[in-house]
């Protein structure tokens, strides 16, 4: 038996986000906030929202998962296993990814969601980069993306001027040796679940006209809690991605945070002594899209030429869960 594990690496990226914005100075018309109040707290200027009733996830997924074929130069038949990370899928089932693959035209792939937050992403590279190590699979399509907005409570303020709208979606194939994915770090601690939490439209409290008047089918959050627990696990998780591959701070070249709250974006910066131009930061235009924050982040400074082949590039990542994820590439392609 070969016990060999292969290397494995990005190889292409997409994105989408709906055409639709909305600005700082449009929600200080909804709710009792400032343009001020929001950039100064989160850094967010505006973010997307998909306002046709007939866009949902597997729309924007499709998109992005395209544009990610294209990147890559291969084709839909090639592609073997579709992971979409969402809080939001399409419906409870079937999974978004199932309509991905059908409307894809992935005909070979088999197809599941996962459901990690914000780290869903990064948990998403993580189980597709297993399939190809141990050579289940050549080619694996992740997708993050969620569409939050149709689960905010336009009413609350502590959460309607954080989220926004997107999909990101990435191509991963085998990769020289060296190359690729050479370390990621995952975990979780649920006993901080109920910080950040959709209350009803599960098992646990199904949808009831109570329900929807409470509107508890919208997302809960303690900001605050949140915030120390990401400040806290950025750090460890970065380090410990680093250090299982035998790599320092100092070997960094690119970081590409979860995009949730600039002052949490420069905690990680500044503990890994990097200057602001080599850190993806792109919340300011599109708010935190929770599992498409990475990709889509990635996904641009690729197309910016700001990452080049041999960069080491750190992503990291936190979460509903809790959970938090980081991952450390030596950029390939
Ligand atoms: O991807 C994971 C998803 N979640 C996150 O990443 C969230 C992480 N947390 C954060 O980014 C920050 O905690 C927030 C931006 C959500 C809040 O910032 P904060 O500095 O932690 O503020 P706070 O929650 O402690 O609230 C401070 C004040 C409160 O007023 P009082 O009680 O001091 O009078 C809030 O009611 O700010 C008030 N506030 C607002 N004021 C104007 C909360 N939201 C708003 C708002 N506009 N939109």
């Amino acid at each position: 038996m070969n016990t060999q594990l292969r290397q494995v690496g990005i190889v292409g990226t997409g994105m989408h986000v709906p055409p639709e914005t909305v600005t700082n100075a449009d929600l200080e018309k909804i709710v009792d906030t400032s343009d001020e109040w929001i950039r100064t707290r989160t850094g967010i200027r505006e973010r997307r929202r998909a306002m046709d009733p007939e866009m949902a996830t597997s729309h924007m997924c499709v998109l992005a998962a395209q544009q990610a074929l294209d990147d890559a130069g291969i084709v839909a038949e090639e592609v073997e296993l579709v992971i979409v990370a969402t809080v939001t899928p399409d419906y409870l089932f079937p999974a978004t990814a199932c309509l991905v693959q059908d409307r894809l035209g992935a005909r070979r792939a088999a197809a599941f969601d996962l459901e990690a937050g914000c780290t869903g992403f990064i948990y998403g590279m993580a189980v597709g980069r297993q399939f190809i190590a141990t050579g289940t699979y050549d080619t694996v399509l992740v997708i993050g993306a969620d569409m939050l907005s149709r689960v905010t409570n336009w009413e609350d303020r502590s959460t309607c001027v954080l989220f926004g709208d997107g999909a990101g979606a990435v191509v991963l194939r085998p990769v020289p040796e060296g190359y690729g994915v050479l370390s990621m770090v995952l975990g979780s601690d649920g006993g901080g679940g109920k910080h950040l939490f959709q209350p009803a439209g599960g098992s646990l409290m199904p949808a009831s006209r109570e329900t929807v008047d409470k509107k508890l089918h919208t997302i809960h959050m303690s900001g605050n809690d949140v915030f120390k627990f990401a400040v806290r696990v950025m750090d460890n998780a970065t380090m410990q991605a680093l250090e299982q591959c035998g790599l320092s701070k100092e070997d960094v070249d690119f970081l590409v945070p979860h995009q949730a709250n600039l002052r949490i974006v420069d905690a990680a910066r500044k503990r890994l002594e990097l200057p602001s131009d080599k850190v993806c930061v792109n919340l300011d235009r599109y708010g935190n899209m929770s599992s498409a924050s990475i990709p889509v982040a990635l996904h641009e400074t690729l197309k910016e030429g700001r990452i080049h082949k041999g960069d080491v590039v750190l992503l990291v990542a936190f979460g509903t869960g809790l959970t938090w994820g980081a991952g450390v590439l030596k950029w390939w392609k």
